[in-house]
């Protein structure tokens, strides 16, 4: 079967721990780097994930992938893994209880 990439939504945590780590910087240049590939990839500012220790975080949903404590030399692996590669698994470094809470909030539709 082919087309196994759903539409996807980067949400950028724009609270002010992450802003402070540079969080709207890198929303930024996600943006561009995702429009300059054409993916079909959405990204959002959100509100707060409750990692706020552990920022700059940007989640991917529904394909539930947390990067955690993001750098903008990051960003490259991340559209690679938007584009179809693999998710980048050094960044995903959140506990999983918070995963947990955080996915079953986007799955209801909580943005
Ligand atoms: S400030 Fe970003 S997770 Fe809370």
């Amino acid at each position: 079967m082919r087309g196994l990439l759903m539409k996807q939504t980067c949400f950028v945590c724009q609270n002010v721990d992450c802003q402070s780590r540079g969080s709207e910087q890198l929303m930024n240049e996600l943006t561009e780097k995702v429009a300059a590939r054409s993916l079909d990839a959405e990204v959002k500012p959100y509100i707060c994930f409750g990692g706020c220790d552990f920022g700059p975080n940007i989640v991917i949903h529904p394909q539930k992938n947390w990067y955690a404590g993001v750098k903008p030399e990051d960003l490259p692996e991340i559209v690679e893994s938007l584009a179809g590669g693999p998710a980048v698994t050094r960044l995903d470094t959140i506990d999983p209880s918070l995963k947990e809470i955080v996915y079953s909030l986007l799955d209801a539709g909580v943005f």
